[in-house]
């Protein structure tokens, strides 16, 4: 039996779980509107991160090829009035949510306050995530590979003797590359306050100070979860432990606009356009590294609580060793466009199935898949006959 053929026969037969009954799916996104002016008051790359209406439509239209009825809903103030109209079964949460200091953990909180079944990470897990010192805190806690860094709230703290120019300084709670461009790279002490000052005040949060990474650029994306199989439409993409470690992509940006940097300006090109990044997935780097880098993304996803799906963004410093930049627990699901799904393609998983695994691992923590029949292995093995009791 080749290992293969021993990996299909490990996985639990029987056929997908069907769920109980149709539902009615609430997408709930932040929407970026193409041309509209920003308010005076904002950085310039204010609500990149927000969703183009086209990618909700895209995970609707994979939702309905499962026969669920779906509907979009802002993720705003209205967003509890909309909900008791609505009265969806689950919402599908891709919400990057409206300032504060926690804004991706918005959307959780209120659906848990409202007891509605949602998708993916939970309110903790959304907050950590979305604060990258807090998440590196977590990290190098428990001995993941973080680069040295420092946090300035007010801008005027001594530099820590052991962050060593050149540096790199970004805001700790943005994403999509928001408030990264060339001037990250900071190689004095002259430029280092400029940068922090900057990002302080237009961004209204500290700037995370890091040494500067100069190898190259992965990100790893993470499905499931211990008990996948049990699920899963697809319980033969999971290893044993029940998560996906999918493919790795490397970011090339040594042609793109930001030579290096893969910021907000890098990220907006079109995929093959002149300036963009070369995405190469799977990354053409050995097999340990490949195996590192999705070990230390597992691990950096398991570590901040993240629920069915992630993608860890990691860099290589001089020397060649993996450092973890941060991990995004809501990824970008754009079809053909986001990380996470150019991934999830690499793996031979279409669009559909990605967005279907995301929603069904989701509901059936709300009880609304009943499990298959058929314990996996891993489960089979620990619930043997039970050893003689010693009095
Ligand atoms: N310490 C560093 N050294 C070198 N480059 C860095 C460093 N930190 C960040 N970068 C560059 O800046 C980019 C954006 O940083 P990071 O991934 O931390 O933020 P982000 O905006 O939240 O990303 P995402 O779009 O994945 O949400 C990285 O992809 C990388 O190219
Ligand atoms: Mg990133």
């Amino acid at each position: 039996m080749n290992e293969l053929q021993e990996k299909e026969n490990d996985k639990p037969p029987g056929s997908a779980p069907v769920p109980l009954r149709k539902w009615r799916v609430a997408v709930i996104a932040n929407i970026k509107e193409r041309g509209k002016p920003l308010p005076p008051d904002v950085p310039p790359d204010a609500g990149a991160d927000f969703d183009y209406i086209e990618t909700v439509d895209a995970i609707r239209a994979a939702i309905e090829t499962d026969g669920h009825e779906t509907v979009f809903l802002p993720g705003d103030a209205t967003l509890p009035y909309r909900l008791k109209e609505v009265q969806p079964d689950i919402c599908f949460n891709i919400a990057e949510g409206l300032g504060g200091d926690a804004r991706e953990a918005q959307v959780p909180a209120l659906l848990e306050l409202l007891k509605i079944p949602y998708t993916g990470s939970r309110v903790l897990t959304n907050a950590i995530s979305l604060d990258k010192t807090l998440t590196k805190r977590i990290w190098r806690d428990r001995r993941l590979p973080v680069a040295p860094f420092q946090e300035f709230v007010f801008g005027d703290e001594p530099l820590r003797p052991e962050l060593h120019f050149p540096l790199f300084v970004k805001p700790a709670r943005e994403g999509t590359g928001m408030g990264v461009d060339a001037k990250a790279i900071v190689n004095n002490e002259a430029e280092l306050r400029e940068r922090v000052e900057y990002v302080i005040r237009m961004y209204h949060q500290p700037a995370l100070v890091e040494v500067f990474l100069p190898g190259r650029e992965f990100t790893v994306g993470v499905l499931g979860r211990h008990d996948s199989c049990l699920y899963s439409r697809h319980p033969e993409w999971y290893d044993k432990d029940g998560f996906l470690r999918l493919p790795v992509l490397e970011l090339d940006s040594s042609r793109s606009v930001t030579p290096g940097i893969y910021g907000i300006e890098a990220k907006a090109q079109s995929i093959g356009s002149e300036g963009a990044p070369d995405y190469l997935c799977p990354a053409p780097i050995d097999p340990e590294l490949t195996k590192k880098l999705q070990h230390l993304a597992y691990r950096a996803h398991v570590l901040l609580g993240a629920l069915d799906v992630s993608r860890t963004d990691i860099r290589l410093d001089a020397e060649g060793n993996p450092r973890l930049l941060e991990i995004n627990t809501l990824p970008g699901l754009s079809p053909g466009y986001s990380d996470l799904c150019i991934q999830a393609n690499a793996h031979g998983i279409s669009y559909e199935d990605l967005i279907l695994e995301i929603l069904y691992l989701g509901a059936s923590r709300w009880g609304l898949v009943p499990p298959r029949q058929i314990s996996p292995p891993s489960i089979r093995r620990k619930t043997g006959p039970l050893p003689a009791k010693s009095t």
